[in-house]
């Protein structure tokens, strides 16, 4: 496999874009939205530089990964010689299912099919297409540069070849892939997020303040970050829309959100892409000031 798309230039196409083509694949990277785009290749350029002035690449090597990437604002132009696609659009089921349904009319017949998606079903995405035993999930970690994890769902469909082949593709990208079946929230999220919903009650029972209950999770299980502060970074809608496919999923009233997560989204307090979660964000990097009524 040498031709990648990338649908969905955010936090995880672009990081997605720039493993791929670091590993010498030509990817193309389609957004509907031209300032996504630009953005993306920005980080892209920004975090291969970090990368240059780490000794992890040369900067010809920078330059090469960089001409490795087009760009494109039509679906059709942007998959008409992929080998697998990778969708990582935004996190809503039925913009999924429509992408996915577009990409089989419009990807090569023999393309991969594969979503990036935290929790929506891969057998529900896979009868969106003629091709359902070509979907599969490959759930890639942010930032994804950097993390090693790639959790492969198979969908009820999803052949041994076709898992096969993206298992190999992962390895290829310096990655450890991991086989997991098809179930709310696969592995990753099924064990997260409850841990995120319990630290957010414990908060909300007045248990522990924030920087206890992270303290308590990096200090005593040696996590490398405690989980209010992970929740903002992952993104505080992001966590109520997993639990709901949890809760939803399971019918089990075990991973209902805490009624404080459901607050802090409703009041737009998304975490640190808006500058406030349980942590107050400036400039993008963690800023320890904690807002005053999650004190203990
Ligand atoms: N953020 C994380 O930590 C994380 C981790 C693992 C998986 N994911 C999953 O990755 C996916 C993307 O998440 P994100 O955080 O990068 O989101 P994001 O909001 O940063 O980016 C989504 C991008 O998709 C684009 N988009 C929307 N509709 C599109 C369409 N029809 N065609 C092409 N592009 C379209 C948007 O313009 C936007 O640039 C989601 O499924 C999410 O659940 C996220």
């Amino acid at each position: 496999m040498k031709n990648i798309t990338v649908i969905g230039s955010g936090t995880m196409g672009n990081g997605i874009a720039h493993t791929f083509a670091q590993h010498g694949f030509n990817v193309s990277l389609v957004d509907i939205s031209t300032e996504a785009l630009d953005k993306a290749l920005q980080t892209i350029t920004r975090n291969l530089d970090r990368q240059v002035s780490k000794g992890i690449l040369t900067g010809e090597q920078k330059h090469a990964t960089l001409g490795r990437i087009r760009t494109f604002t039509e679906t059709g132009p942007g998959v008409s010689d992929a080998q697998l696609v990778v969708e990582a659009a935004t996190e809503n089921t039925n913009l999924k299912l429509d992408i996915f349904a577009q990409l089989d009319k419009l990807a090569p017949s023999d393309a991969i099919l594969a979503s990036n998606t935290s929790s929506i079903s891969i057998t529900k995405i896979a009868a969106r297409t003629g091709r359902p035993e070509k979907v599969i999930g490959m759930h890639f970690m942010n930032p994804v540069p950097v993390m090693k994890l790639v959790e492969v769902i198979r969908g009820y469909a999803t052949t041994d070849e076709t898992t096969a082949r993206v298992m190999e593709l992962a390895a290829a990208l310096g990655k450890s892939p991991v086989e997991v079946n098809d179930y709310p929230g696969f592995v990753a999220n099924r064990i997260l997020m409850p841990m995120i919903n319990e630290a957010i009650y414990s908060l909300h029972e007045g248990v522990a303040g924030v920087e206890e209950i992270d303290t308590v999770m990096r200090l005593g299980m040696a996590h490398p970050m405690g989980p209010l502060q992970l929740a903002d970074f992952i993104g505080l809608d992001v966590c109520l829309a997993i639990l709901r496919v949890l809760q939803e999923g399971f019918g089990n009233p075990k991973y209902a959100p805490c009624p404080l997560l459901v607050n802090m989204v409703e009041a737009g307090k998304q975490g640190a892409k808006t500058g406030e979660g349980f942590y107050t964000y400036t400039s993008g990097s963690k800023d320890l000031v904690v807002s005053a009524k999650f004190q203990k």
